[in-house]
């Protein structure tokens, strides 16, 4: 049983008389077996959020703690972060010039495991796993990220996350660019790591989003409103049935009007 847990997180960007508070105090825990929906308004910070968590460079915590079982996030190197168990999937992913996706799966599997996986085995999950997200077997051989629809991108994420096992992942707007084919392959690869992995492999999975189109595909046990760099809401899978009808606009007004205070 795995616990992210994320404390009075205060973040900013910029340097010096630039820097600007972006996360204003982030409160939230995701247990394995549990899917977390961070769903906000665009510019609220969500993605800030995730590359905190990952540990950008852009990115300066001055405030509060992340701990993944109670080891120090933000005192671990981002390598260091996915072996603790840790997978982030960005908005915004970078290619990889000259790096196969074959390659930089193995690569990804051997920093994370300790050791290569063993080539026989590896093969075939790699190739189950992309037969079930219906990718060309040749894109294994392409460089990563290079030239990739918004589809391809997001099936590549789901490969790793489904190669990888790690006990939280974390997905920024996996639903973004995508048609509804995508979105219904790539919400049955993260169902399938939900419903296979039990016990101690059990994954969390915080979903970020600003629609609520990939919740009717991804069922979530909590939705969390996020606002102007923080939690304003929570609840079960209902408050997503909220907000699709009255979408984020009492919310803002809220904040304003407590920022103003
Ligand atoms: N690297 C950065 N440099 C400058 N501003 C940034 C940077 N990253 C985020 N911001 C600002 O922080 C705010 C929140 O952005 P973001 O976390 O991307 O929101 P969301 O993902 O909710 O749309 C925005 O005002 C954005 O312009
Ligand atoms: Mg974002």
């Amino acid at each position: 049983m795995s616990v992210l847990e994320i404390r009075d997180l205060h973040v900013t960007v910029g340097e010096g008389d630039d820097a600007k508070e972006i996360l204003k105090g982030v409160d939230l825990t995701v247990r394995s077996g549990e899917t977390h929906a961070i769903m906000g308004p665009n510019g609220s910070g969500k993605s800030t959020l995730a590359y905190s968590i990952a540990g950008h460079p852009k990115y300066t915590i001055t405030g509060g703690t992340v701990t993944l079982d109670g080891e120090d996030v933000l005192a671990m190197t981002v390598d260091e972060r996915a072996r603790a168990g840790l997978f982030l999937a960005m908005q915004y992913p970078v290619e990889v010039p000259g790096v196969s996706v074959s390659n930089f799966l193995r690569t990804a599997a051997t920093a994370v495991k300790g050791e290569a996986p063993k080539l026989r085995t590896w093969v075939k999950d790699v190739r189950e796993e992309m037969t079930a997200l219906e990718m060309d077997p040749a894109f294994a051989e392409r460089n990563v990220n290079e030239g990739f629809s918004g589809g391809e991108k997001k099936r590549h994420e789901i490969l790793q996350m489904r190669l990888l096992k790690p006990k939280v992942a974390i997905l920024d707007e996996t639903d973004s660019g995508l048609d509804v084919d995508a979105l219904r392959v790539v919400s049955e690869g993260v169902n399938r790591s939900r419903a296979e992995l039990t016990g101690d492999d059990a994954i969390g999975v915080l979903l970020i989003t600003h629609y609520t189109r990939i919740l009717r595909y991804i069922q979530p046990d909590f939705v969390h409103v996020f606002v102007n760099g923080r939690v304003v809401d929570e609840g079960g899978k209902e408050l997503a049935d909220k907000l699709e009808a009255e979408g984020y606009a009492a919310y803002v007004k809220d904040s304003k009007e407590t920022a103003k205070a």
